[in-house]
C-alpha cells in the first residue's frame, strides 16, 4: 500500500463508499473523514479502523460558508492529494473550489448528464429507462455537472422497485469509485484544464472491468 497519495474523504451519512474506498485502497491512503453531520454512521466505521474523523455540524458555524471556511482551512492544513466526496450532501462553495487547489472528485448514482440531483433512481424508474448506473466525476461550480472520469452501468429489470435499483447501484459505486482513484493515484487517469485522460492500461482495465471511461486516450 502506497503512503504517497493520500485522499480525504468527505461524507454526510451512511458511507458505505467510505467503506468500499477504505477496503480497496491500494495506492492511496485516506488521511482523514471529513462530515458535515455528528451522527453519521460512517464516522463508526472510521474510529473503527483509526482513520482521523473531523467533523463540522452546521449549528456549530453562523453559515453554511463559514462552517464551508474552516472544512477548506482543515484540508489545507491536512493537504491530501485528492478529495473524495463519498454522499457529502452539500453543494461546495465556489470559494473553496478556487482555494483547495487540489481535485474534487463526487460518485453520483445515475448515468450523468442524465439525472442530477436527487432521487436519481426514482427518476430513472418515472423515465421508464432500461438503463441506470452511477459515474464519478470532478467536482465544478454545478450540480453534477463536471468533466466525468467514468461509469458504471446496470440494467433496470422489469419489477424493480427504487430500494432495489439503489441497492444494485451500490454494488457498482463499490466497484467503480475505488478503482477510480487507484487509478488516478498512479497516474493511468489524469486531469487538466477540465479534461479527462486516460492511459491504455486505464483505458483496457476500465474495459475489462466493464466500466466505461469518460476521458480520452492519453
Ligand atoms: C451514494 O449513492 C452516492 O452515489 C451518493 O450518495 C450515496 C452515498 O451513500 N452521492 P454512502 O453514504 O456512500 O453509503
Amino acid at each position: 500500500m502506497s503512503d504517497d497519495f493520500t485522499l480525504l474523504v468527505f461524507i454526510s451519512g451512511r458511507g458505505s463508499n467510505f467503506k468500499a474506498l477504505f477496503e480497496r485502497r491500494e495506492h492511496y491512503t485516506i488521511s482523514g473523514v471529513v462530515s458535515d453531520k455528528a451522527d453519521a454512521p460512517g464516522l463508526d466505521y472510521a474510529r473503527e479502523h483509526g482513520v482521523p474523523v473531523a467533523v463540522f455540524p452546521r449549528d456549530e458555524f453562523n453559515s453554511r460558508r463559514e462552517q464551508q471556511q474552516a472544512i477548506l482551512a482543515f484540508s489545507l492544513i491536512r493537504n491530501p492529494d485528492l478529495i473524495a466526496l463519498a454522499g457529502f450532501m452539500q453543494i461546495l462553495h465556489p470559494e473553496f473550489l478556487d482555494a483547495i487547489g487540489i481535485p474534487v472528485i463526487n460518485i453520483h448514482p445515475s448515468l450523468l448528464p442524465e439525472f442530477p440531483g436527487l432521487n436519481s433512481h426514482q427518476r430513472v424508474l418515472e423515465a421508464g429507462h432500461n438503463r441506470h448506473g452511477c459515474t464519478v466525476h470532478f467536482v465544478d461550480r454545478g450540480v453534477d455537472s463536471g468533466p466525468v472520469v467514468a461509469q458504471a452501468a446496470i440494467e433496470v429489470l422489469p419489477g424493480d422497485t427504487e430500494t432495489s435499483l439503489a441497492e444494485r447501484t451500490l454494488k457498482v459505486e463499490h466497484q467503480l469509485y475505488p478503482w477510480v482513484i487507484n487509478a488516478i493515484a498512479r497516474n493511468i487517469i489524469t486531469f487538466h484544464n477540465s479534461h479527462v485522460f486516460f492511459t491504455r492500461e486505464a483505458s483496457e482495465e476500465a474495459y475489462q472491468y466493464n466500466f466505461i471511461p469518460g476521458g480520452s486516450l492519453q
